[in-house]
């Protein structure tokens, strides 16, 4: 018999206490022994529940009591979760997280921790919510040079984007229905930013390529100022407008990492993840490119990772897994002006020839994209490749436009 806490009794938390009753045979079939809730930390009391008598909001009472194995924090955030799985770590005990803010700001240190103490830290709810994604691009895909990650990494922006694209809902009122429906968190404002998209990818980058990437260290877009008419002109040019979280190894050692609105051809396997399904591309050397899809969030299918993670650290609660990366580098990802990019951009201009010719002066050919019952003041141009900052070099040269939007066109 296995003793485990649980710290955190929202969502995620009550949803892996639900799976470890429901399912506990299965569970202790897979496990080798019988995992047994000891504790559970909230500062809430629960007076009915059949596990009243574990509930504690003291999180001393975990850390001291040496029975307990293993800690699943699903607390959130950082402040107290970091404080909490370090100490726990630090006193001998293998923790699983779902907490993606946690893993991308400090993976790298507690993954250090836990292998000098010999324990396990697994957190594969962290990107994908229920979707196999940690696990696979660790062990399944071992034998690749893996050379990029491309995901839609967020939920409630796809669902968004989806209705825009769809039928035509304007991002405001795309965002409410997020929150009606219950997708989208009450402050959205991590998902709509990009901020949740950049830490997901941050951790996917890092187990992928061995370094940890900090979200401080990748250029991070929302969709936020993404239009409707921004979605007409993606679809006049025969794409779709995606929130793609990227990560590409260079020649040189370094990464291309990224988070921005793109648009996607529409025959790409990526333009047909829609409402809130995440779908995660990776490209080995000889897998070629394989596409994981599913649900990226909510409270069982992220309770059923967080329980594979459990299983898999009772299992290996004497042999640690040899998992995680190694520290991250200033100057480890490079600056995203310099990486070469085609983007659409779109400008409002009393003169669209002249702006045309300008433009192309400093580029060179552009292909003009066209709508319907557009202003003649509308001027919108997809460039050719070339490295981001000669594109705002020659935005910035030309008088007389207004840029309206700028958004990168990905070959996936
Ligand atoms: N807010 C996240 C999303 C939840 O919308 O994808 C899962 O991380």
């Amino acid at each position: 018999m296995v003793q485990i806490a649980v710290m955190g009794y929202g969502v995620v938390g009550s949803g892996v206490v639900e799976v470890l009753q429901k399912n506990k045979d299965k569970i202790a079939k897979k496990a080798g022994q019988p995992i047994e809730i000891r504790r559970i930390l909230d500062i809430r009391k629960f007076p009915g529940s059949p596990l009243a008598d574990r509930f504690t909001d003291n999180f001393e009472e975990i850390l001291n009591d040496t029975e307990i194995k293993i800690v699943v924090e699903t607390i959130g955030g950082l402040d107290p979760a970091y404080d909490y799985v370090r100490r726990c770590l630090l006193s001998g005990k293998s923790v699983v997280t779902s907490n993606k803010e946690l893993v991308a700001e400090k993976g790298g240190e507690l993954l250090a921790i836990a292998r000098e103490k010999g324990l396990n830290f697994l957190f594969e709810a962290s990107v994908g919510g229920g979707i196999p994604i940690i696990r696979p691009l660790d062990q399944c895909l071992a034998a690749n040079q893996v050379s990029e990650i491309a995901g839609i990494l967020n939920g409630t922006t796809n669902f968004v984007l989806t209705k825009m694209i769809r039928d035509g809902m304007p991002f405001e009122k795309a965002l409410a229905l997020a929150q009606e429906i219950g997708y989208a968190e009450r402050d959205p404002s991590d998902d709509i930013t990009g901020l949740d998209a950049c830490r997901k990818i941050c951790i996917l980058a890092s187990l992928a390529f061995g370094r940890h990437v900090y979200p401080g260290q990748v250029h991070t877009e929302g969709i936020q100022n993404i239009t409707l008419d921004d979605v007409r002109y993606a679809s006049a040019f025969g794409g779709v407008i995606k929130l793609i979280g990227r990560a590409a190894k260079r020649g040189d050692g370094r990464l291309d990492c990224m988070v921005a609105p793109m648009i996607l051809p529409a025959s790409s396997r990526l333009a047909e993840v829609n409402d809130v399904f995440n779908g995660i591309m990776v490209r080995g050397d000889a897998i070629g490119e394989v596409v994981f899809y599913g649900q990226g969030a909510g409270k069982l299918p992220t309770a059923s990772a967080v329980v594979a993670d459990v299983i898999d650290e009772v299992k290996h609660i004497n042999s640690p897994k040899l998992f995680g990366w190694g520290p991250g580098e200033d100057g480890y990802v490079s600056d995203h002006l310099q990486n070469p990019v085609s983007a659409m951009i779109r400008l409002k201009c009393g003169d669209t020839k002249a702006v045309r010719d300008e433009i192309e002066a400093g580029l060179g050919g552009c292909e003009r994209v066209k709508v319907s019952n557009a202003p003649a003041d509308e001027l919108a141009l997809v460039t050719p490749k070339t490295e981001e900052f000669r594109i705002n070099q020659a935005l910035k040269s030309v008088s007389g436009a207004k840029l309206l939007s700028l958004i990168r066109i990905a070959d996936l």
